[in-house]
């Protein structure tokens, strides 16, 4: 089903409920195919994606944090987005970028997916989420984790937001 890009974020939803059918390979490429398009400052491309299909490690990275990371262990399809701060000092930004290129890509699909933020969270148990992941996924340790994607097609049905509900006064005309 082909949606125009206003389409397709006028319906775009985060999603945590998640049928347990797998995300097909080819599917899963064009995902892939988003996050390496993606722009980056400079065109230094920080990131590395790591995609993670395997049941344990989905279920092992719903636990890296107390909340809101629960809903991995339901999406078939994971991928956790990491970068090298040494290499560009705006990291934060493409990764963020990235990780929206691969929502933006799996809506479009026909899939739904949910953000888990990494970077900054503790684990609940006196240490960082991210090192947590960094053990799961075999990371680097001069790699940062930004976030993790669950990406799958969708056990739970939400509406976009209305037009209505838009805060137009967030937004000013030539200046505050
Ligand atoms: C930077 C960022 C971090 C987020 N972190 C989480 C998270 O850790 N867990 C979670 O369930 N949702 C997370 N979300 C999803 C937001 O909760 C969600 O986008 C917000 O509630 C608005 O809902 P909507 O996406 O359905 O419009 C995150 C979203 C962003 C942009």
């Amino acid at each position: 089903m082909k949606a125009s890009f206003m389409e397709l974020i006028r319906q775009r939803r985060s999603v945590r409920a998640f049928e347990a059918r797998p995300v097909e390979k080819k599917t899963q490429e064009l995902i892939v195919e988003a996050a390496l398009r993606s722009p980056s400052s400079r065109s230094l491309n920080p990131w590395q994606f790591v995609v993670v299909q395997d049941e344990k490690k989905r279920e092992a990275l719903a636990g890296v944090k107390p909340h809101g990371g629960g809903f991995l262990a339901k999406a078939p399809l994971a991928i956790a987005i990491v970068a090298d701060p040494e290499r560009c000092d705006v990291w934060v930004e493409d990764t963020a970028i990235a990780a929206t290129y691969i929502q933006l890509a799996a809506e479009s699909l026909g899939l739904k997916s949910c953000w888990c933020q990494i970077r900054l969270r503790e684990d609940g148990k006196g240490g960082m989420a991210a090192d947590r992941v960094r053990e799961i996924l075999s990371i680097p340790d001069d790699l940062e984790v930004a976030s993790i994607i669950g990406i799958g097609y969708p056990a739970e049905e939400k509406p976009g937001h209305l037009q209505s509900e838009l805060d137009y006064g967030k937004v000013h005309d030539e200046g505050f």
